[in-house]
């Protein structure tokens, strides 16, 4: 039989459970055995119980919940090459060499180093007598294929992670409560919205709720943008809207690299202004709670094409990554994604927006 293992790394996001779903079901429908990694790295790192063989009932009543039923670590010891090792160990006792592993670009980045020491990793298992040469023969290659479970929105390549659009509906729906209490006292509310280096929740809630304000960290405000964003303000309430939005990425930064955070917002509007403003940090609630149907959907999508890439390859193949685009499923280079991802980052690290605008162009 071939076997398939699946695993969730880094921070869990909304969806990641459908997507194990739809790896398991697809996994056994196309006759390949399946393995559930628990705990992510962790779980290959340390093997025993926590990789399970898995039967098509153990991921029944999954789609709906939040997180992921299998957990997520970001374990240090997998990015050592002795973690990498006892990894290697325990796939061949198991004798699985295909992996689907879903995360954020630092998993996929693990992932793809492992995919590349494999050899190396079995010559030095059969070195130290941990497995035996038929052993590692049976095994002459691992085939990984990625899937992008991340609120962030932040990978090269795909048009959508799974978790994005629940993370979403988290936000607004958190608005739509502070609508009544910031109207009832006629308020400004600021509020810190997740994303890492990566402006995308923001600025799609910004236009979901109607923010008057909003700071990402891909195109920092401009000199000045203290008395604009006040001005602003101020001609809001001056046309009868009795409260203000502001939203402020935890990765915005100013022209100078400086973070701009939700209290020096807050102090900008009360020392300018002096309206009643309140700062909320809406933090993990954004990552919690049910999935959209769009997220079951889309990890249902994701996890189905990586079993279909994993189970058409015919021997060794490059690591891929599962894209959506323009709503259709594609398998792209999985490196080549991340490469640009990090190209972007350092791009934005130095403030080169337009090559961040080519880089993105190019994706
Ligand atoms: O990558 C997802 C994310 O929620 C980011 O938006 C945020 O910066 C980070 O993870 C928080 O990480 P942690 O859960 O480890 O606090």
């Amino acid at each position: 039989d071939r076997c398939l293992a699946v695993l969730t790394s880094g921070g869990d996001s909304q969806g990641m459970n459908a997507a194990v779903r739809a790896v398991v079901r697809i996994a056994l429908f196309k006759g390949m055995k399946p393995y559930l990694v628990n705990e992510g790295y962790k779980g290959l790192v340390e093997g025993g119980e926590l990789i399970k063989e898995c039967q098509w009932t153990d991921v029944t009543h999954t789609m709906h919940k939040g997180g992921t039923i299998i957990g997520t670590a970001r374990c240090k010891e997998f990015r050592e090459r002795s973690g990498r090792l006892d990894a290697a160990a325990n796939l061949v006792k198991a004798r699985i060499n295909n992996l689907v592993i879903i995360g954020g670009d630092g998993s996929l980045t693990g992932a793809n180093i492992f995919k590349e020491e494999w050899k190396g990793l079995l010559e030095e298992l059969v070195r130290k007598e941990r497995i035996t040469q038929e052993e590692a023969a049976l095994l002459p290659y691992l085939n990984i294929v990625g899937l992008v479970g991340s609120i962030d929105n932040d990978m090269c390549g795909t048009d959508m992670t799974i978790g994005t659009d629940s993370a979403l509906h988290r936000i607004i729906e958190a608005m739509d409560c502070l609508v009544s209490t910031a109207s009832s006292h006629q308020r400004t509310f600021v509020l810190e919205i997740m994303g890492r280096n990566c402006g995308y929740l923001t600025i799609m809630a910004g236009i979901a709720v109607g923010a008057e304000w909003v700071l990402i960290p891909e195109n920092p405000p401009k000199e000045g943008w203290e008395e604009s964003m006040c001005d602003k303000l101020k001609s809001s309430r001056e046309k009868g809207r009795r409260l203000n939005f502001i939203l402020v990425a935890e990765g915005a930064i100013d022209q100078e690299n400086k973070k701009i955070t939700t209290s020096d917002v807050k102090k900008v509007i009360d020392s300018k202004l002096g309206f009643d403003t309140r700062v909320t940090v809406l933090g993990h609630v954004q990552r919690g709670g049910r999935p959209s149907a769009y997220d079951r959907i889309l990890g249902t999508r994701m996890g189905a094409a990586a079993v279909q890439t994993l189970f058409e390859a015919k021997g060794e193949m490059d690591a891929f990554m599962i894209a959506i685009r323009g709503n259709e499923m594609t398998k792209l280079p999985l490196m080549s994604c991340v490469e640009t991802t990090k190209k972007i980052g350092s791009a934005l690290n130095e403030r080169d927006f337009n090559r961040m605008q080519e880089l993105r162009g190019s994706s």
